[in-house]
C-alpha cells in the first residue's frame, strides 16, 4: 500500500487547536499515512505537539514563517506557501514513494478520497464543494475526457483549481526537482500544477466517481476573538489557571 503524506498548513489562532484536532481524528481512520502538520511560525508550540501525540497519528511537526514582507503587506497574504514548500523540501528529503496531498487545517475531507489518491500515478483531481458562489470547483469531463475546469473565479489560470481538489505522486514530485508554490495570493495551486509541467491534460486522472462526486469541502470557520484574561485572584489556584495556558490571548 503506498504511502500517503498529508501536508497541512497551520498557524496559531484560537481555532487551531479544534481544527488540528478534528482533521487529525479524520485522518486516523487512513492507513499507511504521515501527517505533515507545518507551522507557521518562528519555533513549535507545545501544545500543538501535545494536541497531535494525543490524536495519535503520526506527524512529524515542523515550522515554517511566512517571509516578513508578505506579512507586512496591506494586501492579500500567500497563506500556507511556506508551510507548503517545507512540506515539498521533507518529501524530497525522506520520500521515494507514495502520494502528497495538502490539507488545509479547516477544510472537511471525506475518508474515501484518501483511498482513492493513494494511487495517483502523476497528478489527480476531483470536486471541491462551498467553493466561491459556483458552490463548487471541478474539472469538467465531456465524454470520458477532462475539457476545462468549471470554478466561480478563472482568472487567466491554466488550472482554476481548489488546494483541497488535487494529489500528486511522490515519485512524479522527484521528476519535477524545481516544482514549487510561489507566493502569488489566488495562484498558489496554478502556480504549482504548472511548475510540474510538461504534464498532459490526458495524464490527469479524474477520481470521485470521474467528478460527479463531492468529497472535500472548502469550509471555513469563524474567527473567534482571542480569550480575555481570567482574574488571577479568583480562579489562580484552580483548573482554570491550567486551561488558561491553552488559550490565544489578544
Ligand atoms: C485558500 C488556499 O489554501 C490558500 O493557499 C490561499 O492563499 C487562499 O485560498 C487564497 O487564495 O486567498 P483559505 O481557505 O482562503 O485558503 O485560507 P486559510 O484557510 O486561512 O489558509 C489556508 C491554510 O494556510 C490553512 O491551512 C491555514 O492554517 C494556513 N495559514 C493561513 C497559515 O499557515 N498562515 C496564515 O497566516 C494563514
Ligand atoms: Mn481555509
Amino acid at each position: 500500500m503506498p504511502p500517503l503524506y498529508i501536508i497541512t498548513p497551520t498557524y496559531r489562532r484560537p481555532e487551531q487547536l479544534a481544527e488540528l484536532t478534528r482533521l487529525g481524528y479524520t485522518l486516523k481512520h487512513v492507513l499507511n499515512l504521515l501527517w505533515l502538520v507545518i507551522e507557521d511560525a518562528n519555533k513549535t508550540n507545545p501544545l500543538v505537539a501535545h494536541t497531535l501525540d494525543r490524536i495519535g497519528v503520526p506527524y512529524e511537526y515542523l515550522v515554517a514563517p511566512m517571509p516578513e514582507q508578505y506579512k507586512l503587506t496591506k494586501r492579500a497574504k500567500p497563506r500556507g506557501v511556506s508551510n507548503r514548500n517545507r512540506g515539498l523540501d521533507y518529501l524530497r528529503a525522506n520520500a521515494t514513494e507514495g502520494v502528497l496531498y495538502f490539507a488545509d487545517d479547516d477544510n472537511t475531507y471525506d475518508v474515501n478520497i484518501f483511498e482513492q489518491m493513494r494511487y495517483t500515478k502523476k497528478v489527480s483531481m476531483w470536486p471541491v464543494g462551498l467553493v466561491t458562489k459556483t458552490g463548487v470547483s471541478s474539472p469538467i469531463i465531456r465524454e470520458g475526457k477532462l475539457d476545462g475546469y468549471y470554478d466561480g473565479w478563472i482568472g487567466g489560470r491554466k488550472y482554476p483549481v481548489d488546494m483541497a481538489g488535487f494529489a500528486v505522486s511522490v515519485k512524479f514530485l522527484h521528476e519535477r526537482p524545481h516544482a514549487k508554490m510561489p507566493f502569488k495570493p489566488g495562484y498558489e495551486e496554478d502556480g504549482f500544477l504548472r511548475s510540474l509541467a510538461p504534464l498532459q491534460n490526458n495524464e490527469i486522472e479524474l477520481l470521485a466517481d470521474e467528478c460527479r462526486e463531492i468529497l472535500t469541502w472548502h469550509t471555513q470557520t469563524k474567527k473567534n476573538p482571542a480569550a480575555l484574561p481570567f482574574n488571577q485572584t479568583r480562579y489562580g489556584n484552580t483548573n482554570l489557571a491550567f486551561i488558561e495556558k491553552l488559550l490565544v490571548r489578544p
